[in-house]
């Protein structure tokens, strides 16, 4: 039988450049139109970009929401590349049939690292001690030096016990002999409470007893600034405050207030709420690690999410089952 001619095959676009021989694949099935460097697109390129599209793969960076789908009245398909999908309005996906799926699983266990790592650089202030070592600060030992606060032993608090929170807690309990509480909308099912070693708490107790508290909650309206300076006033003055999540669920501005008075010990930074933008606030602070929205960036975890995108986008466009975990 004759390949279908260009013209007759579906049109997908992929919004930034994954991995060449993963993109690649959509080409047995797709006309498809990659993007060769990491770009900003305006929302009014990314509509343009859609029209006339089957499918598109694309990233946090991308917002899509009803004025980018209106204008694309062929879209039936959006395959996220990332476990948070809130540059995704999914209702208006939804509301014209647009299949959008994500990339949950394949990222769990190094975003958990991440968040792990993060956590124990805020406590033993490791950024802080490589600027002050680099700065020709260290003349000599000295006892009380850069001292942090323990993360073995301690309680670990966790705000959004999913795929990713579960993995941080068994990583502190198991690891680091640590207490865990978490706070969730429902309880867990008794089997991953003590797999995890993790107990359910309200919001106010989370905050009050947390050594360590991580933010791995999804982002929407309803969290937006769900740690704000009411929210901090109940931590202990020793903590730390890790974010893995997205920026918005923090006030950023409370937090400098809180770094800057030493109402809290210190925080780590994975996720701005303008990002890339940073409030300069926080860059000015010692006791904030900060890094750029990194939390999956291993390499074999990037090809996985590439991967599973695409086999998303091609089973959602009906040629092949689909891997996902679709949220619509
Ligand atoms: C995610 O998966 O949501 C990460 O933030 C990167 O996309």
């Amino acid at each position: 039988m004759p390949a279908p001619s260009a013209a007759s095959r579906p049109r997908v676009w992929v919004s930034q450049p994954l991995f060449d021989d993963i993109v690649a694949r959509l080409g047995e099935h797709f006309e498809v139109g990659a993007t060769a460097q990491v770009t900003v697109w305006s929302p009014a390129q990314v509509a343009a970009k859609l029209r006339g599209c089957d499918g598109a793969v694309v990233t946090l960076n991308e917002r899509i929401g009803t004025a980018e789908i209106v204008q694309a009245s062929s879209l039936r398909a959006i395959a996220n590349v990332g476990v948070g999908y809130d540059n995704l309005d999914v209702e208006a996906l939804r509301a014209r049939g647009i299949v959008a799926s994500n990339t949950p699983d394949v990222l769990t266990e190094t975003t958990a690292d991440m968040g792990f790592a993060l956590l124990m650089a805020a406590a033993r202030r490791i950024t802080e001690g490589e600027r002050w070592l680099r700065d020709g600060r260290w003349t000599q030992w000295s006892f009380d030096t850069l001292l942090g606060s323990d993360v073995h032993g301690s309680t670990l608090g966790i705000l959004g016990m999913g795929r990713i929170g579960q993995a941080i807690a068994r990583r502190g309990a198991h690891g680091f002999g640590m207490r865990v509480l978490y706070h969730n909308r429902s309880r867990l099912p008794e089997r991953i409470e003590r797999n995890s070693r993790a107990a359910r708490v309200d919001f106010d107790t989370l905050l009050r007893e947390s050594d360590h508290l991580v933010l791995v909650l999804p982002y929407s309206p309803a969290t937006r600034h769900v740690i704000d300076s009411t929210a901090l006033a109940k931590m202990k003055p020793t903590a730390t405050l890790t974010n893995i999540a997205r920026g918005g669920l923090i006030d950023e501005a409370a937090l400098a207030d809180a770094l800057a008075s030493g109402r809290l010990a210190s925080a780590a930074l994975d996720v701005f709420e303008g990002e890339p933008a940073v409030d300069p606030r926080l860059l000015a602070l010692d006791n904030v690690v900060l890094t750029p929205h990194v939390g999956s960036a291993s390499l074999a975890t990037r090809r996985a999410m590439a991967e599973l995108a695409v086999d998303n986008l091609v089973a959602a466009l009906g040629h092949g089952p689909r891997a996902g975990d679709p949220p619509t």
